[in-house]
């Protein structure tokens, strides 16, 4: 007799990716090659859930005006990146209901002293001390819920997010020590070496929502106000001798360099610094060229998609079946193993 090494009911043998973008505002390049380069080379091989995560922006922005216009920008976003919903399922954290039930189940396994030293929470109580409302507390016992729900074991997310994924994984250990093993632990995906940190245009710190817009460039942004913020970068006379060190607002124009214009522009920059002939006005205008290059397209696709609101319609309603289909799987199993199974 021939041993099966999977069960025929396993579905598709990849592994299975998650991921959530919370729908805050405008992405910039940094959330480009730092998170949705990322997710557009997963989709080849593995089984994606790429989420927005709508209910966790209630914990901070109660005030949902804004919430269907941001939900719709940060989906073509990540469509005009390259996601494609036919091979992920792109969705929206409110239209999968199982996230709630596994969330209600996971906040009887999660510890009030454990939320409440978690590193985000006392952040956001600091910045507004007048809103600490019990969804901000249990924001991390959320985010587990959406990974869990996939049963997922890789989830590509920046260092900001490695303690709400420890957090996961405790509360995956803890599901499975007390009721049987249902999940596995969850852990952080980087593509190894490359986790690219895409530096601010003012030479201090990395791209930011909340830093200064200046210095921040938008995948929004028009090919005029790009050229602005790149001319604008700060610089300095040129390299006093030969092979000099760089600092670390020219360093990081040559890192934007290398991220978006061709190989032999960077390598003939780094030539003309290195003999002292380098023009900055001369690399500044090459850079925003580039970059306008770069973005205009993008742009361009997002506001296509944006003006195609049945389409965008489709992909969340293709993309929330998907997920309810895979989470519904999950909670069979789920409530099951709690012993909510009473006939
Ligand atoms: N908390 C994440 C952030 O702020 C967003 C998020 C929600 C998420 N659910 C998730 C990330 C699940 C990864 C997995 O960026």
């Amino acid at each position: 007799m021939p041993t099966f090494l999977s069960s025929p009911d396993m579905g598709s043998s990849k592994e299975i990716v998650m991921s959530g973008i919370r729908p805050t505002g405008f992405l910039h390049l940094g959330n480009y090659f730092g998170a949705i380069r990322n997710y557009v080379k997963m989709q080849e091989d593995y089984e994606c859930y790429f989420m927005v995560a709508d209910l966790h922006s209630l914990t901070t922005h109660p005030d949902t005006k804004e919430l269907k216009s941001h939900v719709h920008r940060v989906l073509a976003e990540n469509i005009a990146c390259g996601l494609d919903p036919d091979k992920v399922s792109l969705y929206c954290q409110s239209q999968v209901h199982q996230t709630c039930e596994l969330y209600l189940y996971l906040n009887m396994l999660a510890y009030k002293g454990e939320l409440e030293k978690t590193a985000t929470f006392k952040e956001k109580v600091r910045l507004s001390p007048d809103n600490v409302n019990a969804g901000l507390l249990t924001y991390p016992v959320l985010q587990a819920a959406d990974i869990l729900l996939h049963r997922a074991t890789y989830v590509p997310v920046g260092k900001d997010q490695e303690q709400h994924l420890e957090m996961a994984r405790n509360f995956a250990k803890r599901f499975n020590h007390r009721y049987g093993e249902v999940f596995p632990e969850p852990v952080a995906f980087n593509f190894s070496n490359e986790l690219i940190k895409v530096p601010s245009l003012d030479g201090s710190g990395k791209m930011s929502k909340s830093e200064n817009q200046m210095s921040t460039l938008y995948l929004s942004d028009d090919d005029e106000i790009i050229q602005k913020k790149v001319m604008k970068a700060w610089t300095d006379s040129g390299p006093a001798s030969r092979d000099s060190v760089k600092p670390p607002y020219i360093e990081n124009l040559f890192l934007l360099m290398k991220l978006v214009s061709a190989g032999e522009v960077h390598n003939h920059y780094e030539k003309a610094f290195n003999d002292c002939t380098i023009r900055y006005g001369d690399m500044k205008k090459q850079l925003a060229a580039d970059m306008v290059n770069f973005i205009a397209p993008i742009r361009e696709r997002v506001n296509e998609i944006l003006n195609n609101e049945k389409y965008l319609q489709s992909v969340m309603e293709t993309g929330a079946e998907k997920a309810r289909k895979s989470g519904e799987k999950t909670m069979k199993l789920v409530r099951k193993a709690i012993g909510l199974n009473y006939y």
